[in-house]
């Protein structure tokens, strides 16, 4: 679990602006549903058998004996959320999330047990059409980030649950038929989740995994039809994509859609976004059948990604730096500091505080970026002026009122 420092904090807020303007633009409204739930909402809605419910939940009980579970994903919480309050009862709510999710995995670059994700959920459309629509405001969001040529659209179809079980005993009977050539984990998988097989790792898997059936032939006519419009429609968008038959995902509730943005720059841990459809989900949680789908983006992953892009991403903490000496000065400072404030919205002003002599406080105000230091001292209190000095070009500092020299400061390219 990493805590997140402040020099790291100006980048997330830019990432994060940036991902709150987004969902705006496409009008999805925020919900934050509760950071712990019961137990078996997740055993119930991930599914049992996966890693994430079997192996990486942190799950305690009440002082009333209940089982409770920090969330290791939000899509569970939010659907559980809007059961509770009838958010998709005659509407079809697009929404949006961002927060902290908790796996117990091993830790390692990329992967953490603390992390954070950032999610749309759409609830109460069945139509393809809004599937495409979630892959669109993620390609919109890599541009406007900078990453659109770090990433890599990854999609597939899983059918409906019938199609699936279809596709479930032709693929087992592939994998007994090549037993041998399976490695301990896949043996385990074979009983309990074949699917996730084809997502193996093991290089000498691969070949096995490839020639095995594709679950595309194996789609009722509805599903490959849904299918088909997706990817006419993102054709139709300029969106890149590859069907990849082997994306199957680490979370039982989906159908029909899945996607994956993935990333070569991240190392072992590729995957910056991940999501599809999951239309049984409410029924299985006691709620009314509501088609739904929706999408999950790791923000540190995100993050790194954006570390690499171009963007000039303007986390300067302070754009004005108030170096002031003696009671008068620090007096006199605060009183310009806001007026300043009020004058320049979004400006950011920090006034030097605790001791120091000028010389030392011009070094905070180097480190701190600033791009202007204004200076008080006995001169400028008695004759009502401050004196800038601009601290990244090679200009002569000037003393004025402080009228003027917000002036400069505004005008200041
Ligand atoms: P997920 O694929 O489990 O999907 O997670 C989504 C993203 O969260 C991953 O692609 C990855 O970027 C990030 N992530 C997952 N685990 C970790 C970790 N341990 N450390 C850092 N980042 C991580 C879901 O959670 C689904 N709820 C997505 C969804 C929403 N499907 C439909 N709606």
């Amino acid at each position: 679990m990493n805590d997140l420092l402040p020099e790291q904090s100006a980048l997330w807020q830019y990432v994060e602006s940036n991902l709150r303007a987004t969902f705006s633009e496409y009008a999805y409204q925020e919900i934050r549903p509760n950071l712990i739930e019961k137990t078996h909402l997740f055993q119930r809605s991930i599914g049992e058998l996966t890693d994430i419910v079997s192996k990486e939940m942190y799950s305690f009980s009440d002082r009333n004996d209940e089982s409770l579970t920090l969330r290791p994903e939000g899509t569970a919480g939010c659907v559980r959320a809007a059961i509770e309050h009838s958010l998709a009862y005659n509407n079809t709510p697009r929404l949006w999330m961002m927060g902290p999710m908790f796996r117990y995995e091993r830790p390692q670059k990329g992967r953490y047990r603390q992390f954070h994700q950032v999610a749309a959920e759409v609830f109460g459309i069945d139509d393809a059409h809004i599937d495409v629509e979630l892959i669109l405001m993620t390609a919109s969001l890599w541009k406007k980030l900078g990453i659109a040529e770090h990433v890599k659209l990854n999609i597939n179809s899983l059918g409906s649950s019938e199609d699936r079980q279809a596709y479930h005993s032709t693929l087992v009977d592939y994998f007994k038929d090549n037993f041998e050539q399976l490695d301990e984990d896949s043996k385990t998988r074979l009983e309990s989740n074949p699917l996730r097989i084809l997502d193996s790792k093991n290089p000498d898997l691969q070949a096995l995994i490839t020639a095995a059936p594709s679950i595309l032939e194996h789609l009722s006519d509805e599903s490959q039809a849904k299918f088909k419009l997706i990817t006419q429609c993102l054709e139709a968008a300029g969106v890149v994509y590859h069907i990849n038959t082997r994306l199957v995902r680490g979370l039982d509730y989906y159908n029909d859609l899945v996607f994956e943005w993935s990333t070569q720059f991240l190392g072992a841990q590729d995957a910056v976004c991940g999501g599809g459809r999951y239309d049984g989900l409410f029924e299985q949680l006691g709620g009314q059948a509501t088609p739904a789908v929706g999408f999950a983006i790791g923000m540190e992953r995100l993050i790194e990604l954006v570390k690499l892009s171009e963007l000039d991403t303007d986390t300067a903490v302070v754009d004005a730096y108030i170096v002031n000496l003696g009671d008068r000065a620090r007096q006199y400072a605060m009183i310009a500091a806001d007026k300043i404030r009020s004058d320049m919205p979004g400006f950011k002003v920090k006034t030097h505080l605790g001791q120091g002599s000028f010389k030392s406080q011009f070094k905070h105000a180097n480190k701190s970026g600033a791009t202007f230091a204004l200076i008080i001292g006995d001169d400028e209190v008695d004759n009502s002026t401050l004196t800038l000095k601009y601290m990244r070009e090679d200009k002569e500092q000037l003393t004025a009122t402080l009228e003027s020299i917000i002036e400069v400061m505004k005008n200041h390219g």
